[in-house]
């Protein structure tokens, strides 16, 4: 297997200021990419910010011999992602590579789901990951070639308790990577969606203790720089990644049941729901007009 390198590749990683995406800069830059550091720099809940966590990670690149400049723009701002974008294109010349990782949290069961927390977390999960990747995505197209990475994970794909905000951003940006996988295709721009499960500060008071020791990010990073490298020809993969497990999750159909060319009754419904239901020949959709000609080949 040849080796897998980003010579002459310029990287954007949002939040890279720490966690995972700092994890990810720095192996970027160890195998060649010039990276634009981005991080907001704010804490948890996504209030605050500062410079100092971008700043570091670049000191950190540049002290490994690695290329990287630094940027504080939010990704939740529309002006945050064209600025992220100008400035790499200024200081390096162009983008390849987009991975959308910037993320907060504001967790709270559902009867106390406030706007407070919902919006913040979409503006800066699902929003976010769009201000950044449309400025991106024209300019990848242009130079016919991108790798796009959005970050969903475990309770968009699966669910949580007291995550309802975060799950529907998280999932959003598998549907988001669905139709732009479609679009990117004919301009050899790939996006993926990585479902990381790894001890940063987002997971370290939702972890056991036991567990969290053993997840290390550096678990995580090879399987995005492979998503983000010339040799991942795969587009609108979800994979699950941590502790040295990688997996692909899929949004699959089965055969269902055809309950006939007229109208039924929900009586009918509630008699084949268990073959309804049933998880087996399941098959990928390619698209949803893939979707519809599965439905009218009954007709046929
Ligand atoms: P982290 O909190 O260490 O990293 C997130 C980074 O995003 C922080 O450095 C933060 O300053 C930055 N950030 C927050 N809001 C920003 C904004 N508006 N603009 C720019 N930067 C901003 O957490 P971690 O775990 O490294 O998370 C990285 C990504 O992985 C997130 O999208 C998270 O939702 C996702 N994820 C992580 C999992 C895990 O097990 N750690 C599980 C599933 C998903």
């Amino acid at each position: 297997m040849e080796k897998i390198d980003f010579k002459g590749r310029v990287a954007i990683v949002t939040g890279a200021g720490g966690g995972l995406g700092r994890t990810y800069a720095i192996e970027l830059a160890k195998r060649g990419a010039k990276v634009l550091v981005n991080d907001f720099g704010g804490s948890r809940d996504g209030s605050g910010g500062s410079s100092a966590m971008a700043d570091n990670v670049v000191k950190e690149i540049k002290a490994l011999g690695g290329e990287a400049a630094a940027n504080y723009d939010g990704v939740h701002l529309k002006e945050g992602g064209e600025n992220m974008v100008r400035q790499a294109i200024q200081a390096f010349g162009k983008v390849d590579i987009l991975i959308n990782n910037a993320g907060i949290l504001r967790d709270k069961s559902f009867t106390k789901m406030e706007e407070d927390l919902w919006d913040p977390v979409l503006q800066v999960h699902l929003k976010g990951a769009y201000n950044v990747t449309k400025p991106a995505f024209l300019h990848m197209r242009e130079n016919g070639y991108g790798r796009i990475v959005m970050t969903t994970s475990g309770t968009g794909l699966f669910g949580n308790f007291g995550q309802t905000n975060y799950g529907a951003a998280k999932l959003g940006l598998v549907g988001f990577m669905n139709s732009l996988r479609i679009e990117g295709a004919k301009y050899n721009v790939k996006t993926n969606a990585l479902a990381p499960v790894a001890a940063t500060r987002l997971t370290e008071d939702i972890m056991p203790p036991d567990v969290y020791k053993k997840l290390s990010p550096e678990f995580v990073t090879p399987v995005v720089l492979y998503l983000c490298s010339e040799a991942c020809q795969a587009s609108g993969m979800t994979v699950c990644t941590g502790a040295g497990l990688v997996q692909r999750a899929s949004i699959l159909v089965n055969d269902g049941v055809f309950l006939g060319k007229d109208p039924t009754t929900p009586e009918k419904v509630a008699e084949n729901w268990a073959k309804i239901t049933e998880l087996s020949n399941l098959k990928e959709m390619d698209g949803v007009m893939a979707q519809s000609i599965e439905i009218m080949k009954h007709y046929a």
